[in-house]
């Protein structure tokens, strides 16, 4: 259990260390750090939390809350998210103090509702719209699809702390509350991760956002998120970074992800690595049955070429390669390369499912594929380091 941090007069950090979490969203996201669930108490006229924590968490937010106040003297409750990792531990707050006033989106009315089908006094906030709190002001900027329809951000405007909830975040367990305390290299890998596996389909809304909160010219000294270090010396340094991830930006390196099922298909994928390397790009093979592919699709984001293959089973693609491929559809990558291969033994299959898979996500330049019968001949494996050299050729 960590104890509250001030984060600023009269601002604490007052939420929770996730030690033991290894997985998020349905098991489609590693998180082998662990994560935290990030709730920010103001201490001022009106006491108030912005967001809370998972409801498994809730006693540990309000042990927290104790070492400052009496948490029954929460009176505004800010929910800039409704997905539970934050929203889990509202009820308890709200059994504390019913006339405690929430504040969101519509979309994050309906889905509290949704989830806990408890009463509140809710007040729905558009952009622009402030928060008297004494002293303090906070801003509500509506965020929506980051990342989902009721997001919002908050701002203090005394203090220019931006609380932009899932926003910048990381999965990331750490004694330490602000990102200039821990590992720089942890850090960024975990940032890159959760922008890979969370918010690269959302690149446009993520950039029209951003842009939005410059033109409204408010200074930004800190910038909170609801999970993982808080970003206090250069906290523009992650926003740059968001802008160049939306942006889409590139370089000469490959990703080779595939399932083999007797070793043919990784024979190929190691030749076709090698002409890929011979010819100079960068290139990361990865055994998707053998991998966590939530590392793969963070490496992924900058790669300019994308190879899939799998071995033919049941006329298709493997299941461990199948599920890799149900997920990069939704991953919705733009003005990349991408060719299949595979072997087979005698109907074939695996590379037609594949690069069905390709067409329908769409956003990638096809090259033509590669498929051995059996075991790869020495020809063949040629043939596969031409497909490599072929393919760097593109990047
Ligand atoms: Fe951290 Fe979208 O919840």
């Amino acid at each position: 259990m960590m104890s509250a941090v001030k984060i600023a007069e009269n601002i604490y950090w007052v939420g929770a260390v996730d030690w033991k979490v290894r997985s998020f969203h349905g098991h489609t996201y590693s998180t082998k750090r662990g994560t935290t669930y990030n709730s920010y108490l103001v201490v001022d006229d009106k006491i108030t939390l912005v967001d809370g924590v998972h409801a498994s968490f809730a006693d540990e937010m309000l042990d927290n809350i104790r070492r400052i106040i009496d948490p029954s003297k929460i009176e505004c409750i800010v929910a800039n998210h409704v997905e539970t990792d934050h929203s889990g531990a509202i009820p308890r707050l709200l059994e504390l103090n019913p006339k405690a006033k929430v504040y969101g989106t519509a979309k994050c009315k309906e889905g509290l509702h949704r989830y806990y089908y408890v009463p509140m006094d809710f007040q729905v906030v558009k952009t622009g719209d402030e928060l008297k709190l004494g002293q303090k002001t906070l801003k509500f900027i509506e965020a929506p699809m980051i990342h989902w329809p009721d997001s919002m951000f908050t701002y203090v405007v005394e203090d220019a702390i931006l609380m932009p909830n899932d926003a910048f975040g990381q999965h990331f367990a750490s004694s330490e509350r602000f990102a200039d305390e821990v590992d720089q290299c942890a850090l960024w890998d975990e940032a890159a991760k959760y922008y890979a596996n969370i918010l690269w389909p959302l690149g446009s809304i993520i950039k029209r956002k951003i842009e939005e909160v410059v033109k409204m010219n408010i200074p930004v000294k800190v910038i909170a998120p609801s999970h993982g270090l808080i970003w206090r010396k250069d906290p523009m340094k992650i926003v740059e970074k968001y802008l160049e991830w939306a942006s889409g930006k590139t370089r000469k390196k490959a990703i080779i992800a595939y399932e083999t099922m007797w070793g043919a298909t990784e024979k190929m994928a190691k030749k076709i690595a090698e002409g890929l390397a011979d010819s100079g790009s960068e290139v990361k093979l990865y055994n998707v049955a053998e991998t966590d592919i939530t590392d793969v699709f963070t490496d992924m984001l900058d790669a300019r070429g994308f190879i899939f293959g799998s071995s033919t089973h049941d006329n298709d693609m493997l299941p461990s390669m199948a599920a890799f491929m149900e997920l990069y559809k939704g991953f919705k990558a733009k003005d990349r390369h991408a060719a299949v291969f595979g072997s087979y033994g005698w109907a074939g299959g695996a590379v037609k499912e594949i690069e069905s898979v390709i067409a329908e996500a769409g956003g990638v330049t096809t090259l033509p594929s590669i498929s051995v019968k059996y075991m790869p001949d020495e020809k063949e494996l040629e043939a596969c380091r031409q497909f490599g050299v072929d393919f760097a050729s593109k990047l």
